[in-house]
């Protein structure tokens, strides 16, 4: 019967491929100017071609239904799909043999790992029937806290194939924060690796999965382990199981789940500047025709292309451009366990070479920490095949820009300055290479159906060129967050209330004189190092942790290769035995509590911290003297404390 079942699913589906063009591409700046125009003034019309080319089990009978002071955002209502049947079956009828997914692993030695679109589907298939046979069932949580293996794709897909709603958190995450979010997600199962490879470090993975399932972690019933170095682990025979004993020898045949287009798809954890991480929400139609859209035309993607994208899939930028966006596209996408520098710092330039990559995709942190290493790394390899170079997740500077176009784009790849967000799921302002122009540090113009605004401070809509504001967008896209999982008052506060009518993003930005847009930075408590988000008030909460420590107050400040650092000013309680000592416990709570990315650069003790009148803290100032200026300090007559300042600034070695 189930079979029966699937078989007309498939009918349909060979149907819908056999008769809708797969999604277009734009080819010119006129075809840009016209398809934008279309897309603000007929927005349901231009997503509606587009979504018709996807296969839907059931079509839509609506396309949007929105307000943003719920919020409330619908695309696609009453549509019935599945993203994995687009991203899988409905190319293997072209495509079946092509790769998939291309893994190059940590040690150049290995061998590489190559996922055609048939055996990509089997091996979901398999993962999927495994999920299913330890009772995960449509809407159940699956946390993933896993390297960057093929099975980690695998399981994701996996997890959309029967509607299980994933949820990835990146493996340098501490035990602490894994168990903080399998708590909120109220997971069933947590998916892990045995060990992490990573340069010439292999990292324990299972153990930071035991140690956060003995703080909490009441809700897991499985813990499913993929056996990826071999070495030993400590084993509960009551949750615990083996990846190759239970997926290996599952069928490869699964029928996808029927989901509505507003199911949830998956959470994606990310800092905010308040409180914990909170669970940005996405829902399958919206978020499949956005990735699939985008990545075809910011990368341009064309037939038998090598596309690769160099993020973790633990953040936004792997779920929406390793995995989802390239495989509807039916893109060949590159998987890299490692790291840029191991063995050498010539790695990911001897990467493009051996596999011909045509798009490369990366954060400017690590063109940075290349650049720092010299031009002779990229000069040892051929860079012809590449046609498209992107930049992603923090400002990038001019200096990492012109680099990277003359060492790594020689001159003639386009530079792709894409900004976007996890809670944006898609890049909505970004060039696109060979159409638009490009300027170095702007992301530029805005995809078809995207429309940014600057607001001033009051929520008035900045109008004309030459002008700064915060960046806003006005109407609804597809792949836009729907809520933060468990509470949507958090949504609407964060993102919605700031200005009435608008989506808020968190960032400042600036339009010139020809309309570009240029990203300045976060214009909130969130700090942005080497292109991870970090919140302020999460930091402070961990360095609190520490028995000695009264009250701290964190900022970021610019650094040379991570974009910005974090900079912790720490009231000490009583007598410590000594400063580096200190210094070096704060950095342990640190990683005890979220993780080695969120350790502070710096750490200032003061007596006292510069406060207002009604007790808060000033982190203007603070700020200010973390990037040792201290030139334009303001009005400090008005503070509680004003002498303070003076204090820290000295203690900071910043007056003669
Ligand atoms: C924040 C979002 C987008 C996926 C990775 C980060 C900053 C992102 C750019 C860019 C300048 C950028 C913004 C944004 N950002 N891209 N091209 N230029 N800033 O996702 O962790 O959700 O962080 O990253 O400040 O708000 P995220």
């Amino acid at each position: 019967m189930g079979t029966m079942l699937f078989q007309i699913l498939y009918l349909v589906g060979y149907f819908f491929t056999n008769t809708f063009q797969m999604t277009k591409q734009i080819t010119s700046l006129e075809d840009y100017q016209s398809t934008y125009k279309y897309s603000i003034e007929n927005p349901e019309n231009f997503w509606e071609e587009q979504a018709n080319t996807f296969n839907w089990f059931k079509p839509f009978d609506k396309i949007l239904e929105w307000n943003f002071e719920e919020p409330e955002i619908k695309w696609f209502v009453n549509g019935k799909l599945n993203i994995t049947y687009n991203c899988l079956d409905r190319h293997i009828e072209v495509k079946g043999n092509q790769v998939a997914i291309l893994w190059e692993p940590n040690n150049p030695n290995e061998n590489v790992k190559k996922y055609t679109f048939k055996t990509l589907l089997s091996e979901v298939n398999k993962c999927a029937n495994a999920l299913k046979a330890k009772g995960i069932t449509k809407g159940d949580r699956v946390i993933f806290y896993m390297p960057m293996v093929p099975e980690l794709a695998i399981g994701v897909l996996a997890c959309a194939r029967i509607g299980a709603i994933h949820s990835v958190v990146f493996a340098g995450f501490s035990a602490r924060a894994l168990a903080d979010r399998v708590d909120d997600a109220q997971a069933k199962m947590i998916v892990c690796s045995d060990y992490n490879n990573r340069g010439n470090k292999c990292i324990q993975v299972k153990q930071v999965v035991d140690d956060a399932m003995d703080l909490s972690c009441n809700s897991i019933e499985t813990v499913l382990v993929h056996q990826n170095t071999g070495g030993e682990v400590n084993w509960s025979d009551d949750c615990d199981v083996w990846w190759h004993d239970l997926v290996d020898n599952q069928s490869d045949v699964c029928e996808p789940e029927w989901m509505d287009s507003e199911d949830m798809l998956f959470i994606l954890y990310t800092s905010g500047s308040t409180g914990k991480p909170k669970g940005v929400v996405h829902t399958c139609g919206g978020y499949m025709v956005y990735t699939c859209y985008s990545f075809k035309n910011v990368f341009q993607y064309k037939e038998g292309d090598v596309y690769w994208c160099t993020a973790d899939i633990g953040w936004i930028t792997g779920h929406s451009y390793i995995v989802y966006g390239p495989l509807l596209a039916g893109a060949t996408t590159m998987m890299f366990e490692g790291v840029p520098t191991y063995p050498d710092a010539g790695r990911f330039w001897s990467i493009c070479e051996k596999h011909k990559v045509n798009q490369f995709y990366t954060a400017p942190t690590a063109i940075r920490a290349l650049m720092a290493k010299g031009d002779e790394w990229p000069q040892k390899y051929d860079l012809s095949s590449i046609k498209v170079l992107g930049s992603v997740g923090e400002p990038i500077n001019v200096e990492a820009w012109e680099w990277y176009d003359k060492h790594i784009g020689k001159g003639k790849a386009p530079i792709v300055d894409t900004w976007w967000q996890t809670e944006t799921g898609g890049i909505l302002i970004t060039p696109l290479p060979g159409i638009t122009d490009t300027k170095p540090t702007f992301a530029s113009y805005p995809m078809p159906g995207v429309q940014p605004v600057l607001v001033d401070t009051e929520g008035n809509e900045k109008i004309g060129n030459g002008i700064e504001g915060l960046l806003c967008i006005k109407f609804p896209w597809p792949s836009m967050l729907r809520t933060t999982y468990g509470d949507h008052d958090r949504c609407c506060q964060t993102y919605f209330s700031p200005f009435k009518g608008y989506y808020f993003t968190g960032d400042g930005a600036k339009r010139d004189e020809e309309g570009r847009i240029r990203i300045i930075g976060r214009v909130d408590d969130v700090i942005n190092v080497s292109g991870h988000r970090i919140g302020t008030a999460e930091v402070e909460n961990a360095i609190n942790a520490h028995p000695e420590v009264i009250e701290s107050a964190v900022v970021g400040f610019p650094h040379e290769i991570k974009g910005q650092g974090i900079y912790a000013y720490v009231i000490v309680d009583g007598n410590i035995n000594s400063n580096d000592e200190f210094i070096s416990e704060v950095l342990k709570v640190v990683v005890k509590e979220i993780g080695p990315i969120a350790k502070p650069d710096e750490i200032q003790i003061v007596s006292g911290l510069p406060k207002t009148r009604s007790g808060k803290i000033m982190r203007r100032i603070l700020r200010k003297i973390a990037s040792k200026d201290i030139s334009n300090l303001g009005d400090i007559s008005t503070l509680l404390n004003p002498e303070v300042v003076d204090e820290i600034i000295e203690q900071a070695g910043l007056k003669a």
